[in-house]
């Protein structure tokens, strides 16, 4: 039995990220958790409209997308606690710049993504920003033999809003594409 609890965003987890932007004078680092993938190198990140961050994403048109392992977790949740409004985050993580102005990246992070910013939509008291990956630099320590990104190494946190907790992953559990190949109409569990 389901109980229909109503109306709400259930869609939980999804990753932790810290957004990077730089104005003029200093970098800003923001806790978006509301983001989502729509396509192989786009993703959307759903700011509200009165945050720090905007003018300076809207001004350079870059962002960057930094995950967030355990170790980063005290530093993640203090700037997705103040606001650049008042005060100065920009030494809060250590950061490198790659090709995009605008899109500082932080180093102790496992995976940063360097981003254009495509697309804005507005939802209410949002500002949606759709984005498309230019480069993506991952911890050497996180890559397989093949050069392709491990997750179990990355370990990034998770999000959910009701109890507003960060969780860790678990392990993997099944191949994609692969475990659909035991199903067996005649023979249902
Ligand atoms: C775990 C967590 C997740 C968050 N996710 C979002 C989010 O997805 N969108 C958003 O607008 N704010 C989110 N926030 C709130 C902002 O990070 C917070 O208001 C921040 O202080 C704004 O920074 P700024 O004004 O310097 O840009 C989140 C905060 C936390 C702690």
């Amino acid at each position: 039995m389901k109980k229909n609890i109503g109306a709400i965003m259930g869609l939980y987890p999804t990753p932790v990220t810290i957004v990077g932007t730089q104005s003029e004078e200093r970098v800003n680092w923001i806790n978006i958790a509301h983001l989502g993938v729509i396509g192989s190198n786009l993703m959307i990140l759903s700011l509200g409209n009165r945050h720090y961050s905007n003018e300076f994403i809207k001004k350079n048109m870059t962002l960057s997308i930094n995950l967030v392992d355990e170790a980063m977790m005290v530093k993640a949740d203090y700037v997705g606690m103040v606001t650049g409004w008042r005060t100065d985050k920009s030494d809060v993580f250590n950061y490198t710049l790659g090709e995009l102005k605008g899109a500082p990246l932080i180093k102790e992070s496992p995976l940063s993504i360097e981003c254009e910013v495509l697309d804005i939509i507005k939802t209410g008291a949002n500002e949606n920003f759709i984005v498309r990956a230019v480069n993506t630099y991952v911890d050497d320590e996180c890559l397989d033999e093949e050069g392709k990104i491990d997750y179990e190494k990355v370990q990034p946190l998770l999000f959910e809003m009701p109890n507003r907790q960060y969780l860790s992953i678990g392990k993997a559990v099944g191949k994609c594409w692969s475990e659909g190949k035991k199903y067996n109409s005649n023979n249902e569990e």
